[in-house]
């Protein structure tokens, strides 16, 4: 099993570019089920969860070849098959957006229940709740979902659960709606600008979607939808991920390609923590010289602080001149890198759904075990500022969401290799 092995201490200092979002890519690769005729998706990032996303499409007739660097065109061939294999599907959870598409187009569903994850539980209850008002007959059975969706009619849906809208849900939902019959309602819709590129691929496709970007979304179903030519946009997580790295080493960065207004709450507390941020027209750059002021985050949904970049401003905090707390209010438990920053020299003990960072003079670089996809980029990012080599084990993780990134690190200055077995060696008494 690779790992990355991480040398600390070199500020990151030029520019990286940034490239499609993966959880806008995931639904609307999904969206291409709906889809009568070839879609061109451009600005795709080449991942292994686009990778698994292509597969489990290709199990259900959906054929796709890359025919650039980003660029990948779907279509639809065959409709007979409806069934997402636990296999695939337990691998990521955005393969459970089949769902609402195969219900909506091939009126049959048989999809496995996503896996379990160790960011916390992660229910399903609100696409069931969704797609059973618009009509679909749902039942779970060996861990599957088989879902009849012949008789699709839109309705009134609230969709708020108990920690705020679900992105996925949502998806799912809208993507059944947008071939049921008549008007469906969503409340409680999820804001996040993903959902909102869910939104416009559909509208691009022929769906009429009203109130998009907001939680009140009106869908009027239309009989089909035809092909388009789609770019994704681009992902605020990885740019986030990447201005935090250039924060925690002291660095200058610009990450290009960027949109600067989903990432207002980040830019916002970068700023409270003393971090120089400049917003170009497409470009985002961070400038640190000085010490880290501590600071409160709490993960909301859009515009609040997303969810995905806790673990990776946990690990800046653990460096700040002072106490800090950091909740999570999207998933309570979302808190494995704690105990692997620790490990670092990092000084933070859980209470309840917060971190409490007692900040830190200096990381130390140690071996650490990556537990999912944001604690390992959190750990890289620990490992760019700590003093020696941090190893970065089961970075398979990483690849699910960043696309090169020991390349993209390394064009920065950053000194990241990966290697398939690599032992740190203990330290010696006399501090060798
Ligand atoms: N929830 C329910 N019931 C449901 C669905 C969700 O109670 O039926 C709860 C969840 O437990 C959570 C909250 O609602 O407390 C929000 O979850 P949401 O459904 O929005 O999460 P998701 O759609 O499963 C997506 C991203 C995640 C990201 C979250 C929040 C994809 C494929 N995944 O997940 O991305 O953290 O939204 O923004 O889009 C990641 O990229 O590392 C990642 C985990």
């Amino acid at each position: 099993m690779d790992s990355l092995v991480v040398e600390g201490g070199n500020p990151l200092r030029g520019t990286v570019p940034i490239g499609g979002a993966k959880n806008a890519a995931l639904p609307i690769l999904a969206a291409c089920i709906l889809a009568e005729g070839p879609v061109t998706l451009h600005n795709v990032p080449r991942l292994s969860d686009v990778d698994f996303m292509t597969l489990i499409l290709a199990e259900l007739g959906v054929v796709s070849r890359w025919v650039g660097e980003h660029s990948l065109q779907l279509e639809a061939v065959d409709e007979s098959a409806v069934t997402a294999h636990y296999d695939l599907v337990r691998k990521m959870r955005g393969s459970f957006c089949v769902l609402g598409p195969l219900l909506g187009k091939r009126g049959r569903a048989v999809v496995s229940l996503p896996g379990g994850c160790v960011i916390g539980t992660r229910p399903i209850d609100l696409h069931l709740k969704g797609l059973r008002a618009l009509g679909a007959k749902l039942r779970l059975e060996r861990g599957y979902v088989v879902g009849d969706g012949t008789e699709l009619l839109g309705g009134e849906i609230y969709l708020g659960g108990p920690n705020g809208s679900t992105c996925t849900g949502t998806a799912n939902v809208l993507m059944a709606a947008v071939l049921a019959k008549g008007r469906t309602t969503i409340v409680s819709a999820a804001c996040d600008p993903e959902v909102i590129d869910l939104c416009h691929f559909l509208t691009a496709m022929g769906a009429h979607i009203e109130g998009i970007g907001s939680p009140h979304l009106v869908i009027d179903g239309v009989s089909r939808l035809q092909g388009t030519s789609y770019a994704i946009i681009p992902d605020r997580i990885e740019a986030g991920t990447f201005l935090l790295a250039g924060a925690i080493t002291r660095g200058e960065v610009t990450a290009t390609g960027t949109a600067a207004d989903h990432l207002t709450a980040v830019l916002d507390k970068l700023t409270e923590i003393g971090v120089g941020v400049e917003v170009g027209s497409d470009s985002v750059t961070v400038r640190a010289a000085g010490a880290f002021h501590p600071t409160d985050v709490t993960t909301l949904p859009p515009p609040g602080f997303p969810t995905d970049l806790q673990a990776q401003i946990t690990a800046l905090l653990a460096l700040a001149d002072g106490v800090s707390v950091v909740t999570e209010r999207i998933f309570p438990d979302r808190f494995m890198h704690i105990s692997e920053l620790n490990r670092m020299g990092a000084e933070i003990r859980k209470e309840g759904p917060s971190a409490i960072i007692k900040g830190v003079k200096e990381l130390s670089g140690a071996p650490v075990m990556a537990s999912d996809l944001r604690a390992s980029a959190a750990l890289i990012v620990a490992g760019l500022a700590a003093r020696g080599s941090t190893v970065v084990n089961r970075v398979y993780h990483i690849d699910r969401g960043y696309e090169h990134i020991e390349q993209k690190l390394g064009a920065l200055g950053a000194q990241v290799k990966r290697v398939s077995e690599y032992t740190v060696p203990p330290p010696t008494l006399d501090g060798e």
